[in-house]
């Protein structure tokens, strides 16, 4: 026997003595807990949605919004079957809502937004306060907050929902509970949040008392407004062209503690310089059509498609024409972490 493989056999054995108390050597892990690099086995994936809408659609003759809860179809990634998320940190999926539907008002420590898809009129109701919804909607429920969904129009609904589910598990922090009946009751008017809160004014006294956004409905008349008047400037940023991110009317932060939600427009033949940066992104097309490359995949979207790019993966987009996407990532927790990392391609 080598002297090599002698020592080793010293090591297993000591490995397997230790092991009774429950303890391990570091040595032998250190290099995988302590990457030079971010490493997942996340995968990039591409959602047509003229692929899944069927699927979707379908799951309606299976199943009641009602006794599934939510009747959603989750995005699994490919290289995390199994586990409910579409990175290593969030979840995603896509729900149905058809007409004259509920889904029963329940509350849970898991944020989530809905970001619609397709279909007109159908509500969501948020601490008693309800809000119509339109493609291109960002809706937000944050953690513990009550909330249902109803279709009280004439076509079937579907949004993107995108939760924090794996995070609020790693810390093990989950409790749900169901209202007493499928809808709560209206207490304030609609549109009431919005304009206390989302009008560039606050109440005169206004203490935050949540971290999230007192906004729960960020129309995407006004997203898609602003972006118009700003593309004037022609201030384009070589990774994004213009991009901004949903915010806290109240604390100047991001919409959501957890997850951070954005809006960019992409003028049509606009490419955009390599990036990357440690918040894996799922990104939904709103409007206009192009194409996504990373690593040797080549994502061709157009509207209502869903794509992921998980963390620290070098992508570029290229806009056919005039495209706006729809993006959200864990970005807001390692920002606070101080771990958010990006690296910028060359022009
Ligand atoms: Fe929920």
């Amino acid at each position: 026997m080598s002297e090599q493989q002698q020592t080793q056999r010293r090591r297993q054995a000591f490995y397997q003595r230790i092991g009774g108390d429950n303890l391990t050597p570091l040595w032998e892990v250190f290099h995988d807990l302590v990457a030079r690099t971010p490493k997942t086995t996340a995968l990039p994936a591409h959602w047509r949605y003229s692929d899944v809408r069927p699927f979707v659609l379908e799951s309606g003759d299976l199943i009641t919004a009602k006794e599934a809860e939510r009747r959603v179809l989750v995005l699994e990634n490919p290289g995390l079957r199994g586990q409910s998320r579409i990175t290593q940190s969030l979840y995603a999926g896509l729900q149905l809502i058809l007409p004259g539907e509920v889904a029963p008002a329940h509350r849970h420590t898991q944020s989530a937004l809905r970001f619609i898809v397709e279909g007109e009129g159908a509500y969501t109701a948020v601490e008693g306060e309800r809000t119509l919804m339109s493609p291109g909607d960002f809706v937000i429920t944050p953690a513990w907050t009550w909330h249902d969904h109803g279709n009280e129009s004439d076509r079937p609904m579907v949004w993107l929902d995108g939760l924090d589910v794996p995070i609020v598990g790693l810390f093990n922090a989950t409790f749900a509970e169901s209202y007493p009946h499928d809808n709560q009751a209206p207490t304030r008017p609609e549109g009431d949040a919005l304009a206390r809160y989302g009008s560039g004014l606050l109440p005169v006294d206004h203490r935050a008392a949540s971290p999230a956004s007192p906004v729960f409905n960020y129309p995407y008349s006004r997203t898609r407004e602003a972006l118009e008047t700003m593309r004037r400037a022609e201030e384009w940023d070589r990774c994004h062209g213009l991009k901004l991110k949903f915010v806290n009317p109240a604390t100047g932060g991001h919409a959501m503690p957890t997850m951070a939600t954005f809006m960019q427009l992409l003028p049509k033949g606009f490419a955009t310089a390599p990036y990357c940066a440690t918040d894996g992104t799922v990104f939904a097309v709103v409007e206009g059509s192009g194409r996504t490359r990373v690593g040797d995949a080549t994502f061709d979207w157009g509207p209502k498609d869903v794509f992921v790019i998980p963390n620290w993966h070098r992508h570029t987009h290229e806009a056919d024409e005039d495209a706006v996407l729809f993006s959200f990532s864990d970005r807001p927790l390692q920002e606070v972490a101080g771990i958010w990392r990006e690296e910028r391609g060359p022009a």
